[in-house]
């Protein structure tokens, strides 16, 4: 065979002397099975393109902003995957806690600069943290396409309503989380306030801020167990300083209870630490129960909380939610032992660990769930199940700008356990926001089903 002129003149050859080449058609001749090669390589790639174009035609349930991140999925099959509309009929069996964290330009919701109804240790990019990363990552369920996040919406729907979140400090961070993603929908910022007008300060039992424009709060109760924690019995020995009553509920709860949307978390204080170490040992009736351990005064409690649901909510009226526990992400300690995070900028792979302690507690709020199976309880409560999610996100915690303009904090004294807003809390109002329209969705189906008979 005969070299091809193209290749000889490889390194030499311009454009100019290229396109005169062409002109004298000499490159034809010597090259034909070259040519030859690059067309069926064109119909190739050709054909790729319009099969691809079907299957992403086939695919229009998935909206632009989602169809930018099958290109960036490891498996070249995702493209296969065809989302519903979680607020769709056929989003009913979507598994909403079952997805990926996708990056998504159109995030955060609100910055922190703008939100005057976060706690200095939730800002931490304004005191220093010094990437953004964290705040541009959207929860995407595996096979639908939840609700973008109105606060409008929200609003509207919260007219002359109450929702309150009942729990930890990291039930805190959501409610803090929540308030800014709705006053962000909210131009007067002045039109909501805390009705007593208390600052929002850490020490403080309980916050009620008022959106005017709709007569609707929007409240946090601080409340770790759930359950009652009080002085011990009389004559007790002197180790006992206080007791928790695994079978009463929190004071507060009868404030509670008439609320339109309750959101109860609990998990980060049910452990040695936090309870008998620190003199608060278990009660059940009138006995202290010495030798309780952690896990089962939990269930315990947990038992409490949904028998309190179960006789003394109408949950016709009050949406209610458990959150599931947010684990924590302390790397080569803990909190009080120099474990850190500081160093996370991205979120772990879908295979990350979850403990197997953390799964306990999860699994206890799903069997004690599971023995109300067919009653009204069943159906009027939502699990909130972000513990797998969650546990991708190693990235999202204060770790060391949690102490507003005193950060950063020392390297072993981290916060791997609160999360930087906005961020990984915003993700879980998401999704309550979409459970939410999802309820009160069947609802209005369901009597306009009525009055149209
Ligand atoms: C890849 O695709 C398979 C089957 O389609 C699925 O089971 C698997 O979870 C996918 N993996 C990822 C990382 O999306
Ligand atoms: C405001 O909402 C409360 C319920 O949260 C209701 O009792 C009250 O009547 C409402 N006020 C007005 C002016 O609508
Ligand atoms: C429960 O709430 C529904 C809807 O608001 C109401 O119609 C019903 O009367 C309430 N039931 C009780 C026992 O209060
Ligand atoms: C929560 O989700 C996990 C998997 O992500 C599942 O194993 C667990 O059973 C769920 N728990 C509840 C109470 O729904
Ligand atoms: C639950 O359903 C089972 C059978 O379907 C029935 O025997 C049982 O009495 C029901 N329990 C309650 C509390 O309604
Ligand atoms: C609405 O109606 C459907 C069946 O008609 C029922 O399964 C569902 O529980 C109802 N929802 C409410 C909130 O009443």
């Amino acid at each position: 065979m005969s070299k091809n002129p193209f290749q000889q003149n490889h390194e030499t050859m311009t454009m100019c002397e290229l396109f005169k080449k062409f002109k004298r058609f000499k490159l034809f001749e010597p090259s034909l099975g070259v040519l030859g090669f690059f067309l069926v390589v064109f119909c190739v790639i050709c054909c790729f393109f319009y099969l691809d174009y079907r299957a992403v035609a086939k695919g229009y349930a998935i909206p632009a902003q989602s169809e930018r991140f099958l290109w960036l999925e490891l498996n070249g099959s995702s493209s296969e995957i065809k989302r519903v509309e979680f607020l769709g009929e056929q989003g009913n069996d979507c598994n909403v806690f079952d997805g990926d964290w996708v990056w998504d330009e159109g995030y955060p919701l609100y910055q922190s600069k703008d939100c005057s109804f976060l706690d200095e240790g939730f800002r931490c990019t304004e005191y220093g943290r010094p990437d953004l990363f964290y705040t541009k990552w959207r929860w995407q369920p595996r096979r639908c396409n939840l609700p973008r996040f109105d606060g409008k919406v929200m609003l509207e729907k919260l007219r002359n309503k109450r929702l309150v979140f009942v729990g930890d400090s990291i039930g805190r961070n959501q409610w803090e989380s929540f308030l800014c993603m709705l006053s962000s929908a909210v131009p007067n910022k002045d039109s909501i306030y805390e009705v007593n007008g208390s600052p929002i300060t850490k020490h403080k039992g309980f916050l009620v801020f008022m959106f005017k424009d709709y007569n609707c709060t929007v409240e946090y109760y601080r409340a770790p167990f759930l359950v009652l924690q009080s002085r011990s019995p009389a004559g007790s020995p002197e180790k006992i300083k206080t007791t928790l009553k695994l079978d009463q509920m929190d004071w507060d709860s009868s404030r509670w209870r008439n609320a339109d949307v309750l959101i109860f978390n609990t998990g980060h204080w049910w452990n040695y630490e936090k309870t008998i170490r620190g003199g608060c040992y278990f009660q059940v009736g009138t006995k202290v129960k010495m030798e309780m351990k952690v896990e089962q005064a939990y269930r315990k409690s947990i038992e409490t909380v949904m028998r309190w649901i179960h006789n003394e909510v109408n949950v016709s009226k009050t949406q209610v939610f458990f959150r599931t526990f947010a684990p924590v992400h302390f790397r080569g300690g803990d909190w009080k032992s120099g474990g850190s995070c500081h160093l996370e900028t991205l979120p772990g792979l879908r295979t990350s660990l979850v403990s197997s302690q953390t799964w306990g507690l999860v699994k206890v709020v799903g069997d004690v769930l599971a023995t109300y199976s067919n009653t009204s309880l069943s159906t009027g409560l939502d699990i909130l199940n972000v513990t797998q999610m969650t546990a991708l996100r190693k990235d999202g915690h204060s770790s060391l700008y949690y102490l507003g303009p005193k950060s950063p904090a020392p390297l072993h004294r981290q916060d791997c356990s609160h999360w930087c807003l906005p961020g990984v809390p915003d993700a879980w109002n998401e999704l309550l926001y979409a459970l939410f329209l999802k309820h009160d969705n069947s609802r209005t189906l369901n009597s306009s089903v009525i009055n149209n008979i």
